[in-house]
């Protein structure tokens, strides 16, 4: 469990009051550098602090996105709450998919302190106009789909994640502590959805096969193109900490042992780890299908996205009733 007093600000307000970018006699360049100064030295930012707009813009969008993604990655999951082999499995599926609709709700609220209002963030991703992780734009095809989701989509982003705990946004990494915490308990419940698929009969194991088959691609392209560590403006100001290949090099290092000593066999001739440059070499991944699915072309965004504006248009009335209930008792 989290630690309660891990989620408040180390600082007291007075004490953040007297940090050199909130003196109001320094010039906006002096603030500027002293903030700097203050990130680089692994210093967190509060959210009421003085901060740069780039600074500001920039954290917004990443946790904006991570929201999005946390909530549209319940879609491909709910699916399978109805075909749950056994009332165990849809038990456990349908606590995942709670918490992950609660990570969602605990980033919009990190990202609704920057300056944008949560039903504005609601409306730009039912408008297409903001992005969700290319993983939730495919469909899920059997129960081995629900497995690898769990086990594997989650651990890719556990790891990114994991690496967020150390964000320079203080209420983003206090976040981060006790969303990890249920990640990783998604985690075993995606690797012992496998492991009894892979223990089970010819047909369970050719359906998880069959699921890793499909959702690699996606898997490697999940983190993103390798960037340039000194141009990446997201890792100066130290809201993440790694580089889509470090990411996708740790993801690696530690899943693909795993994935074939259970027998399964990973769809990529090249993959090995080269001992001499210290890292695994792949197939390149296909970074077009990436940019074509996160901008909304993936084979199942357009549905996906059709459906949370149905069930945004069926819930209005609750927002309209919870949001007069003061006024009702008001007047
Ligand atoms: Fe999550
Ligand atoms: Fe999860």
């Amino acid at each position: 469990m989290t630690d309660p007093l891990a989620l408040d600000p180390v600082l007291s307000p007075e004490e953040r009051s007297r940090l050199p970018y909130h003196d109001p006699d320094l010039s906006h360049e002096e603030r500027y550098d002293a903030f700097v100064e203050h990130v680089h030295a692994g210093r967190k930012v509060e959210a009421r602090d003085w901060m740069p707009d780039e600074y500001r813009n920039g954290v917004l969008r990443f946790v904006e996105m991570h929201a999005n993604s946390e909530l549209m990655g319940v879609l491909p999951e709910r699916e399978w709450i109805m075909r749950a082999p056994t009332l165990k499995r849809k038990l456990a599926l349908t606590a995942k998919v709670q918490d992950e609709v609660g990570h969602a709700q605990l980033l919009y609220r990190v990202a609704e302190d920057l300056g944008k209002p949560r039903e504005q963030m609601l409306q730009d991703l039912l408008d297409g106009k903001t992005k969700f992780h290319n993983v939730f734009h495919y469909p899920t095809r059997s129960w081995g789909d629900v497995g690898i989701i769990a086990w594997l989509v989650d651990a890719a982003a556990i790891v990114a994640q994991q690496a967020l705990r150390e964000s320079s946004y203080g209420p983003y990494s206090r976040t981060m502590k006790k969303i990890c915490w249920e990640e990783s308990v998604h985690i075993m419940h995606g690797r012992d959805v496998i492991v009894t698929m892979m223990s089970g009969t010819h047909t369970q194991r050719g359906m998880v096969q069959e699921a890793l088959d499909r959702w690699w691609g996606p898997l490697m392209q999940m983190h993103g193109p390798r960037s340039d560590r000194s141009k990446d403006r997201d890792l100066f100001w130290r809201i993440k900490a790694k580089t889509s290949e470090e990411l996708r090099q740790e993801f690696l290092s530690i899943y693909v042992p795993r994935i074939r000593e259970l027998g399964l066999e990973i769809p990529d001739p090249v993959l090995h780890y080269d001992e001499g440059a210290g890292r695994w070499e792949y197939s390149e991944p296909d970074w077009n299908e990436l940019r074509t699915v996160v901008t909304g072309h993936g084979p199942m965004s357009q549905e996906r996205l059709e459906f949370r504006r149905l069930h945004h248009a069926e819930s209005a009335w609750v927002r309209a009733t919870v949001l007069a209930a003061p006024v009702a008792a008001a007047a």
